[in-house]
């Protein structure tokens, strides 16, 4: 057959115009009632696995998931996620089945993707499904925590995800935050009743300054800390409670730190706190944590879980924790840490007592 190139040119040029013509006059119908043309479905579904598949390539995936952080991210999961996605002992609403795409019950389909793809999904949502992104992209190690659940759902019976998401207080925290009790009920999912924390990837909040504890929630809700897992259960509970929820967590008595670590790494984390690192610019930390007169935005570090601490000094020193407007000491006091220095530290802190001086308030 003879093609005439110019015809064809000519089509292909107003082929646009054709299209935007068609969607102006509402040929496409955009309705979910009918579902997509298989074609479509076809299509998007393709596109969305490709491009899935391509950009998991460029994620560092860590040697292994952080299982230790799997409670806050089940926690968050029953916030955030199950309302779309069910849950061990909690099926999708009705309404949720009606979207379009539908959003897939996670223990049956999460087999099917790698621990980076799921990482990739996780962390920047998909687009045009509704499916959302993590609330902030500075939290790498939140979304991981996420992935080590995700890994865990498709065998997880309904009483330990029940556990995990809700802990000792089951069902009386049906998401409503409207109530000091309310919102201290859903504190305690994570933080524990006695605000130990419910795993070694939780803070202590109990016995912390009070100011501290207060402008830190006031931080997560305005992003000016960020964390997804922190985000949700600030931004619910709203400013008014803010204050009494300070007061309530810095009125508990603090833990007794004990357990033993490795001799020599809590020796040198001794020394780094007393004395710093001369030759790497890395301040005394008793120096700002361990004085009487302290400010009382100058948290409590001792008697905070190893693997919280360390994260906390890994985000310092990578420039990605806020905090109040004392955070920026902070940060400077971290960036000359390595990460032998900060198990170290982690080490002796955790295992140090409370110091006895409750900062100033
Ligand atoms: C508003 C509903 C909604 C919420 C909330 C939601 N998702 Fe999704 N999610 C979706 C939809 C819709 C898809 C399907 C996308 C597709 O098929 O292309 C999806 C897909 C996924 C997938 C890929 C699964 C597969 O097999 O296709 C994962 C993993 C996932 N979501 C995890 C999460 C996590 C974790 C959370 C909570 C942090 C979450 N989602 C919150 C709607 C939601
Ligand atoms: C889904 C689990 C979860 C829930 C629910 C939760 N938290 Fe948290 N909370 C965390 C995690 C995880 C962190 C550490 C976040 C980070 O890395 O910054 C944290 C950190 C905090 C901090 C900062 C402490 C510090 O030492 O810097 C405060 C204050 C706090 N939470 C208060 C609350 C209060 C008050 C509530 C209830 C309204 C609450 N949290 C509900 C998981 C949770
Ligand atoms: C100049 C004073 C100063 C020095 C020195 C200092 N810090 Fe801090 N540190 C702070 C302040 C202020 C915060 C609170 C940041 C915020 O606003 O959230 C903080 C927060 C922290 C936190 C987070 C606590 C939590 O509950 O999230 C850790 C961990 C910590 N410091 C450890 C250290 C270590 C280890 C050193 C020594 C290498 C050190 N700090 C040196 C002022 C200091």
């Amino acid at each position: 057959m003879h093609i005439s190139w110019k015809k064809l040119a000519i089509a292909l040029a107003i082929l646009p115009f054709v299209v935007v013509l068609a969607a102006w006059i509402g040929f496409f119908n955009v309705g979910a009632s009918s579902g997509h043309w298989k074609i479509t479905e076809w299509f998007l579904h393709l596109a969305m696995r490709s491009a899935v598949r391509t950009y998991a390539l460029a994620v560092d995936v860590p040697e292994a998931l952080p299982r230790h952080a799997i409670q806050p991210a089940a926690g968050h999961f029953a916030r955030g996620c199950a309302i779309c996605h069910a849950a061990p002992g909690e099926p999708r609403s009705p309404v949720v089945m009606r979207m379009l795409p539908q959003p897939p019950d996670l223990a049956g389909t999460v087999g099917e993707w790698s621990d980076a793809e799921l990482f990739r999904i996780v962390k920047h949502g998909v687009r045009f499904t509704g499916m959302p992104a993590w609330p902030t992209q500075e939290r790498d190690d939140e979304v991981w925590a996420m992935v080590a659940f995700l890994r865990e759902l498709p065998s997880m019976d309904e009483a330990t995800y029940r556990d995990l998401a809700y802990g000792e207080r089951l069902g009386t925290a049906a998401g409503a935050t409207e109530t000091l009790p309310q919102a201290l009920a859903d504190c305690a999912r994570c933080h524990g009743e006695d605000g130990f924390g419910r795993g070694p990837a939780i803070p202590v909040l109990a016995g912390q300054s009070e100011a501290y504890l207060l402008e830190s929630l006031r931080a997560y809700a305005e992003e000016g800390r960020a964390s997804g897992l922190m985000s949700l259960p600030a931004i619910a509970a709203g400013p008014q409670l803010w204050p009494d929820l300070a007061k309530h967590f810095a009125a508990l008595p603090a833990t007794q730190p004990g357990g033993s670590g490795d001799p020599a790494l809590v020796r040198r984390g001794k020394e780094i706190a007393e004395r710093g690192v001369r030759e790497a610019n890395v301040p005394a930390c008793l120096g700002c944590h361990g004085r009487q007169d302290r400010s009382p935005l100058y948290p409590s570090i001792a008697g905070q879980p190893a693997p919280y601490i360390e994260t906390q000094l890994g985000l310092f020193r990578a420039g990605k924790r806020g905090g109040t407007r004392f955070g920026h000491l902070m940060a400077n006091a971290a960036k000359g840490l390595i990460d032998d220095d900060i198990r170290a530290l982690a080490a002796y802190f955790s295992r140090s007592a409370a110091p006895s001086a409750t900062a100033t308030r």
